[in-house]
């Protein structure tokens, strides 16, 4: 038992050390060490924080080994480096960094070898290789966060990867463009899944009002009809501060795209291409998303709205690990782990439908929630106050679903992701909800 899940946690970090390595490989060592954007780490600071905090957690922590480079520590904190200033610290260069990383690795999995992981392990640091799940999750998100450095960076492709599935049969028309929840209470979070983080837990009962959402992500071509109506230049669709950004930032489309005479053109991965109509849109920021749902005489869902759509099995009533089930996702139920460079078109994944029939939660685009980021009611701490605590409050967004760069190992219908409401370089897109009058409830 142990031992295949020991065995399920060496693949997992081989997995993610994999696609790591993938995305640093792509490039040159200039590449590696400029920044693409303030935004943004250089590449080569995401890998070596990679293999610091599988130090201190696993070797340090867990293993309570000696340090292997104690001397970087500082280096890698994300607290006391801003991202804008991370290319100017005497960071290891590429070889170093990868060294760095391989030397950890190597003790990690003798760590993990002399560890108790069961369930019933005394640590609950380890008890069901929690410790080892959060750090291939850390290094998953950080594959994310250096898959949009890739997307920001100018040049040449260097990422190639096939085209997303289409959609069989009739395709997104042959559904029912939204979905009426009926009203009351779902199991919100978890208390069991094991490699859940703290801000996941606990589970706990929220009664949700009747509402709609809407079955897709808002596609491509419907917010080209939004920009063609004049919804970037019309205050009535905009929050009064989403309108004040919208006229700072000068914002007149999501984030890449350029027009092109009659036609919209965006730039992803290095590619200069029309924007596809029936894909889910991209790379716009929660004051865009709320426009565009207040324009579509709808709005954006609340978290819980969010999650019950996607979870809540009104037959057997009990939430789902995933809206098609308990069973992890496959290749057939979402667009997921930057096996696609793109998201798919609506309706390429009737078989990632939830419950109530919405479809396409899970993957593609992460999707903009009214709500802002605080922990659920019991909310404890585990195992670090930095991972979530000390970003609850009202400044930022969370997100759902994950995007068509998020892993497996960091998606689930219960995770929850969140930004601050300007930023869209990130893989977001929009889903939106309305309430339910009382006729449409009888
Ligand atoms: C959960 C994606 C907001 O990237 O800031 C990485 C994940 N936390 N290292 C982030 C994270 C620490 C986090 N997000
Ligand atoms: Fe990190």
């Amino acid at each position: 038992m142990t031992h295949d899940l020991k065995q399920q946690i060496a693949d997992q970090l081989d997995r993610s050390r994999a696609r790591t390595r993938l995305l640093t490989d792509a490039v040159d060592e200039n590449d590696l060490t400029a920044q693409h954007s303030p935004l943004m780490s250089p590449l080569v600071w995401d890998l070596a924080h990679v293999g610091n905090q599988e130090e201190l957690w696993l070797v340090r922590d867990v293993g309570g080994r000696e340090p292997v480079r104690e001397d970087v520590d500082h280096l890698y904190d994300a607290f006391q480096n801003a991202r804008a200033d991370r290319p100017a610290l005497p960071l290891l260069g590429p070889s170093e960094a990868r060294g760095y990383l391989g030397d950890v690795r190597t003790k990690v999995l003798d760590v993990l070898d002399r560890t108790d992981v069961g369930e019933e392990s005394e640590r609950r640091l380890v008890r069901s290789g929690f410790a080892f799940g959060m750090i291939v999750q850390h290094e998953q998100q950080h594959d994310e966060t250096m898959l949009a450095t890739h997307q920001l960076r100018a040049g040449e492709p260097v990422l190639a990867a096939p085209a997303p599935p289409q959609p069989t049969g009739g395709g997104a028309h042959s559904y029912p463009a939204e979905v009426l929840i009926p009203g009351g209470p779902f199991t919100m979070g978890t208390s069991v899944e094991p490699w859940a983080l703290d801000n996941e837990r606990p589970a706990h009962q929220v009664d949700v009002p009747d509402f709609w959402i809407d079955t897709f992500p808002v596609t491509n071509g419907e917010y080209m009809t939004f920009i063609a109506a004049g919804g970037y230049d019309d205050p009535r669709w905009w929050s009064a501060e989403g309108w004040k950004h919208r006229q700072e930032a000068a914002l007149f489309a999501p984030l890449f795209w350029k027009r092109d005479g009659e036609r919209w053109l965006r730039r992803r991965f290095g590619h200069v291409e029309p924007v596809p109509a029936d894909e889910p849109v991209l790379h716009v920021c929660f004051y865009e998303a709320e426009a565009y749902a207040a324009w579509a005489g709808k709005r954006l869902p609340t978290e819980a709205e969010w999650e019950k759509a996607a979870r809540h099995d009104p037959v057997e009533d009990r939430s789902r690990r995933f809206p098609w089930g308990d069973d992890d996702p496959t290749a057939a139920h979402a667009n997921l782990g930057q096996t696609h460079l793109r998201p798919a078109p609506v309706g390429a994944y009737p078989l990632g439908a939830s419950a109530f029939g919405v479809q396409q939660l899970i993957g593609d685009v992460w999707e903009w929630t009214s709500t802002t980021f605080h922990g659920y009611p019991g909310f404890s701490v585990f195992p670090y106050p930095e991972y979530s605590q000390v970003f609850f409050g009202d400044d930022y967004r969370v997100l759902r679903g994950g995007s068509f760069g998020t892993d497996v190992s960091a998606c689930r219908s219960t995770f929850r992701n969140w930004d601050f409401p300007i930023r869209r370089q990130i893989f977001t897109g929009i889903r939106c909800a309305r309430t339910a009058t009382i006729d449409e409830v009888r």
